[in-house]
This record gives structure tokens, C-alpha cells and sequence, in this order.
């Protein structure tokens, strides 16, 4: 079994409200927030790096577990804006961290769904052979956005959220988790320049390709709330449970239409659903560990509580876990 031991969460301190966004692009804080429910988002500081945050994130984390950098013996990064294109950013993370040389790689490319994949990942790796392993969901998004796209700009925003799992009980039992794939929408939301099919080079740099971030909303939106409330479904069937039985579902942060439309999907009153995707906007990987973290800080979970996560991303990919805390 496979349990969590601590929690991390960390955002950079630059807050950027919708009317800074509307002084640089056509856009209003009234559209911002109708369409997705988003007010704010952090920027990182330019002495920031995806590391940076992860480091943050990930020595809370470890400190809240009560162990030290050296008890970690496997490190999963979950990111889609690395810290460089090669080495991955988990081997830069272990020896930022002072880890020992343990086996380290990224998640990468998953999008949003990133976090809770590598969860899969980790309490497979953990049931295979005892080991504590920290998970890491870290994003610098706004800076690898178009910064005159006001279609995807608006939304994002930077963070990062980390837990430490190992065989041994702590805080939560990860009880399950529910992950898929479904390759052929992998053009609902691309980024599709610096790889082989279109590397780098002055004409992905003039043209703007090289960080414009293709993304058809509506179908996104629409592929979002039918794969989380069926992968939430999923799980609990799995593990036997109802969504009566389960004290608080912790969803990407994407926006609070999709959050809304799953939560009435699944039959589920607004109280048993977190919501911070107002003050934050879409961190990518980190909106569900970071979300995880705020909820144990605010004690909104107590001992006894059933919490599911779940997420979707670029892929397209959704996951659900089943948290027993
Ligand atoms: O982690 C995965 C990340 N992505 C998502 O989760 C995206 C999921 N999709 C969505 O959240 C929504 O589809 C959006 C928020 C992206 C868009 O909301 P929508 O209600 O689907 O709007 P729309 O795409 O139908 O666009 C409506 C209009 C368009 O203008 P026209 O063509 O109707 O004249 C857009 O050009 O809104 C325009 N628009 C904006 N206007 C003001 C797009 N972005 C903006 C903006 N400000 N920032």
C-alpha cells in the first residue's frame, strides 16, 4: 500500500489580476472571469525557474514528512515546461535537494493530467519494491506562453505542489488509481514545435511557432468533463465507494465551467468540491498537488476523509486517484 507522508505546495509571491492581462491583449477581466472563473494567476521572478519552484514545493514536502533529502530514493518530476530540454529536471531536483544519486526521471508531456499519472506511476513502483519516492507536479508556464495569445494566455499560471509516498501508514492512503489515454485527440491541444517533426530554428522563431500553443477550447472543454467524471466514477467503483462516501473531490484547476459541469455530472454539492482556479488559474501539473497541499494546511481534510483528485491534459490523457486520509 502506498501512503503519503507529506505535503509541499509553493507559488512564486508576483500576483497578475485579469485587468493587468487587459492592458496587453483585447481581453476584459468581465470575459476572463465568465469564461473560466479566473481572477488571478502568479508569475514567477526572473531569477525563478521551473527548479526553483519544484525545490520549494518539493523541501516542504519533505520537512512536513518528517524525513531528510536522504531517506528519498526516487524522484518523479511531473512537468510539461521543464527546466531544460535535457537532463530532466528530477536529476537536477536530486542534487538541488542533496538527494543520494537515486534513480530520478521527468513525467513529461502529459499536460495537466501529469501529477496524478506519475502517482500511478509511483504507488506501482512503491508496491513492486518498498521505497520512499517524491512526486513533484511543478509548472513555469508563463514563460514558455505566446504573451499576445489572449485565447490561452489568460489562462495559465505558475506553481508548484509535491508529496513524499512510501509503504509505510502516514497522513493518506493512495487507495486506487484510474488513468487513460486517448492518442487520437492529441491535436485538441498541441505545442507542437522543438521536436524532431518540427525542431527549433528561425523559422519556428519567426513565425511564432515555437511557443504557440494550439488548443481547440471547446473541444478540450468537452472531453474534460466527460473523461474526469468518468474517470472519478471509475475509481470509486473500483474501490467500492459512492461519491456519497467521499468528503472533498480535488479537480484541475482549468476553469471553474468545467469544474462546475463535472461536479454536476457526478451529483455533488459545491461544498465537496475545492475551487482555487480563481486565485491561481491553470498551473498545469501542479493544480492538483498544490491543491492537495492547501486542503491539508487549511485542514479542510481530516483523518477519516475519502478524497479524490483528478485531472485531464494534453494527450489526451485524464487520471482519478482515491486518497483515504
Ligand atoms: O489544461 C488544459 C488547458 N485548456 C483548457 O482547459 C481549455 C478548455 N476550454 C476552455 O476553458 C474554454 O473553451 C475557453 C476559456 C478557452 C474559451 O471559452 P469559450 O466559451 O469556449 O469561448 P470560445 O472559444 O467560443 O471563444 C469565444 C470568443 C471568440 O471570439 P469570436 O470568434 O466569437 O468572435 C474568441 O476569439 O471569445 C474570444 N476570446 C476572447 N475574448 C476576450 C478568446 N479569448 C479571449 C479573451 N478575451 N482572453
Amino acid at each position: 500500500m502506498t501512503h503519503i507522508v507529506g505535503f509541499g505546495g509553493y507559488v512564486p509571491e508576483r500576483v497578475m489580476t485579469n485587468d493587468e492581462w487587459a492592458l496587453l491583449v483585447d481581453t476584459t477581466d468581465e470575459w476572463i472571469t465568465q469564461r473560466t472563473g479566473i481572477k488571478r494567476r502568479r508569475i514567477a521572478a526572473p531569477d525563478e525557474s521551473t527548479l526553483t519552484l519544484a525545490g520549494n514545493a518539493a523541501r516542504m514536502a519533505i520537512k512536513d514528512s518528517g524525513l531528510t533529502p536522504d531517506d528519498i530514493d526516487e524522484i518523479i518530476v511531473a512537468t510539461d515546461t521543464p527546466e531544460m530540454y535535457t537532463p530532466d529536471t528530477a536529476a537536477l531536483l536530486q542534487d538541488l535537494l542533496g538527494c543520494r544519486n537515486v534513480p530520478t526521471y521527468d513525467l513529461g508531456g502529459s499536460g495537466c493530467a501529469g501529477f496524478v499519472q506519475a502517482l500511478d506511476v509511483a504507488r506501482a513502483r512503491i508496491a513492486f519494491s518498498p521505497r520512499t519516492m517524491l512526486v513533484v507536479g511543478v509548472e513555469l508556464i508563463t514563460r514558455m506562453l505566446d504573451w499576445s495569445d489572449r485565447s490561452t494566455a489568460v489562462l495559465f499560471g505558475d506553481a508548484a505542489g509535491a508529496v513524499v509516498l512510501g509503504p509505510d501508514p502516514g497522513r493518506a492512503r493512495v487507495l486506487e488509481v484510474v488513468s487513460g489515454t486517448d492518442g487520437s485527440a492529441a491535436g485538441i491541444l498541441t505545442l507542437a514545435a522543438g521536436g524532431t517533426r518540427n525542431p527549433f530554428n528561425r523559422q519556428t522563431l519567426e513565425s511564432g511557432e515555437y511557443n504557440r500553443l494550439v488548443m481547440d477550447g471547446r473541444r478540450v472543454f468537452t472531453e474534460a468533463v466527460a473523461r474526469m467524471s468518468q474517470a472519478v466514477s471509475d475509481v470509486l467503483d473500483r474501490i467500492g465507494k459512492t461519491i456519497d462516501d467521499v468528503s472533498l473531490v480535488i479537480p484541475h484547476q482549468a476553469n471553474l465551467r468545467i469544474i462546475d459541469a463535472v461536479r454536476k455530472k457526478l451529483q455533488v454539492g459545491e461544498d465537496k468540491v475545492f475551487v482555487n482556479v480563481h486565485e491561481y488559474g491553470n498551473t498545469g501539473s501542479a493544480t492538483v498537488p498544490f491543491a492537495l497541499w492547501q486542503c491539508v494546511e487549511a485542514g479542510r481534510v481530516s483523518e477519516g476523509d475519502l478524497v479524490i483528485l483528478t485531472a485531464f491534459g494534453a494527450g489526451f490523457h485524464w487520471a482519478a486517484a482515491a486518497v483515504q486520509f
